[in-house]
């Protein structure tokens, strides 16, 4: 049971209020000594972001190893969520990913992951050198979103590969499904492998018991939480936690350590301290508003000519979640004359109205503490719209080019990343070993990754979403030329690469 009186608390937000009344003559970082100067920010911003922003100044703690404010406001955080310890992060999931994997595992050693992780994750494996042994998930064919994997799929990993250390499952996937965690938690510990999970979009988990179960309830070792994604911290903040001894707290402590800058910004985390008071108090009440506000937005959108909207059931259903996060709704664009990457763009340009995210075949919406049933009904009426200009019952739409499963891997991602680079026009690539992780953003899941052998169906997919001019992120910036091990190294990587890296 959480103690509601300590919760009541914010530690470090006291200690920043204290200082910034004391009017401090300053003589430390950050440079412009707490808006001592002006600049073209402040026409757009207020003074106040300036005349806040501090580092780390005596009696405000340090995040590198904290004793006072910090380490009260972090065990408050853990203590709120059912873990032993927090680390506040302020790089977001994408470093406490990368904390995971590098405090977790060694070089060669092996973990199981679904293939469709975050860069992150594939980060995580080159920073660690861990072998990946992938497991595919489920791809629902029709809106081309790829879920989750089932527990038969990872007792069969697990089974097969009794030598890996680890485990790393996401929870909930970027578009809300989850799996069965407790009953994959378990079966991994018994068979003695370490649980991480991606929690980069389940920190409202931790505060409503209409959702998902979260990775410390079900017993996971570590875990990162994007809190400023669905818990109402600024953009970046998130946190780390630690439950049980399979991981040492020394080992979260010094790869945090070793990613992180050592001057953080007071605002993301005294925002992460505001949160947590606030998800602890109002949160269950907030997250139940936004599951009403998404079934709200489901029924008005299902009566809309050219819109389906899935839920819970529907991922249930017909793709095999275990279960589904109910604040999000993707959203089936159905006989429109527009992709949902065109409309995407149109919401935003015509009607003011930003959405998470857009494919082919759907788009995403999100219903968090801060939605309102105002700005539901102006997506209402704009997709209203829409459907009067776009909508034509006789489209009759191409068969889905989606490729059914993800390239084969030939060299582990950190062997890839440290060989000889080639450039190639992406054009010639098939057959080649990629250097670099080529993804659409959002959801940053990557198309290919280091180490992954070039098909002809990625190199298609590619042009397509290059065509449909698609947010590709990749390392290689020119537009239609791709960075591949040098094919005349390729014996050489393979045979002496693997030793070595
Ligand atoms: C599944 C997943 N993991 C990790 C991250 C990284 O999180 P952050 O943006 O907090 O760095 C993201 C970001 O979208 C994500 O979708």
């Amino acid at each position: 049971m959480v103690n509601k009186n300590e919760q009541k608390k914010t530690p470090y937000l006291r200690a920043y209020q204290k200082y910034l009344k004391e009017h401090t003559a300053v003589f430390d970082v950050p440079g412009h000594h707490q808006g001592r100067i002006r600049t073209d920010f402040d026409k757009i911003f207020t003074h106040i972001v300036y005349q806040n922003d501090v580092n780390c100044p005596r009696g405000m703690d340090n995040l590198a190893h904290p004793t006072g404010v910090i380490k009260e406001a972090q065990d408050l955080f853990a203590k709120a969520c059912g873990a032993d310890y927090c680390k506040f992060l302020i790089n977001g999931s994408t470093s406490g990913n990368l904390i995971m994997f590098l405090s977790a595992l060694q070089a060669n050693d092996k973990v199981i992951l679904p293939r469709n992780v975050h860069k992150s994750a594939i980060n995580g494996l080159i920073l660690s050198g861990a072998v990946p042994v992938f497991i595919m998930p489920e791809i629902d064919k029709k809106t081309e979103i790829v879920n989750q994997v089932s527990f038969e799929e990872w007792k069969k990993a697990i089974d097969e590969n009794p030598d890996a250390k680890a485990i790393f499952i996401i929870n909930p996937t970027y578009f809300g499904a989850t799996c069965d965690l407790k009953k994959i938690v378990n079966y991994a510990h018994l068979h003695d492998k370490i649980v991480l999970v991606d929690e980069a979009h389940g920190s409202h988990f931790y505060f409503s018991n209409k959702l998902p179960i979260s990775a410390m309830k079900a017993g996971a070792d570590l875990s990162t939480l994007s809190i400023h994604k669905t818990g109402g911290s600024l953009t970046q903040s998130s946190v780390l936690l630690v439950k049980g001894k399979r991981v040492s707290k020394y080992s979260v402590i010094k790869s945090f350590n070793l990613l992180t800058t050592t001057s953080p910004s007071s605002i993301l985390l005294a925002s992460l301290d505001a949160a947590r008071k606030y998800l602890v108090f109002r949160g269950s009440e907030k997250i139940y508003n936004a599951i009403k506000l998404a079934r709200l937005a489901k029924e008005r959108i299902d009566k809309i000519p050219g819109f389906i909207a899935h839920g819970k059931d529907y991922f249930i259903k017909e793709c095999d979640a275990f279960s589904y996060d109910e604040t999000k709704l993707c959203v089936e664009v159905d006989k429109l004359k527009i992709t949902g990457f065109d409309l995407y763009k149109l919401l935003k340009d015509k009607y003011q109205i930003q959405i998470e995210l857009g494919e082919t075949y759907v788009f995403l919406l999100l219903f968090t503490i801060g939605s309102n049933e105002k700005d539901v009904d102006r997506l209402i009426s704009a997709l209203e719209d829409i459907s009067k200009d776009y909508y034509d019952p006789n489209i009759v739409y191409e068969d889905h080019h989606y490729v059914d499963g993800f390239p084969k891997m030939e060299v582990r991602p950190r062997v890839a990343y440290h060989a000889p680079l080639k450039v190639c026009k992406l054009r010639n690539a098939v057959g080649k070993i990629s250097k670099e992780m080529i993804m659409i953003y959002p959801p940053g899941i990557p198309l290919i990754i280091p180490g992954e052998v070039f098909t002809k169906e990625v190199v298609d997919e590619l042009t397509y979403y290059k065509n449909m001019k698609a947010n590709i992120l990749s390392d290689w910036s020119a537009s239609n030329e791709v960075s591949v091990i040098d094919e005349k190294k390729r014996k050489f990587v393979k045979e002496d690469f693997e030793k070595d890296y």
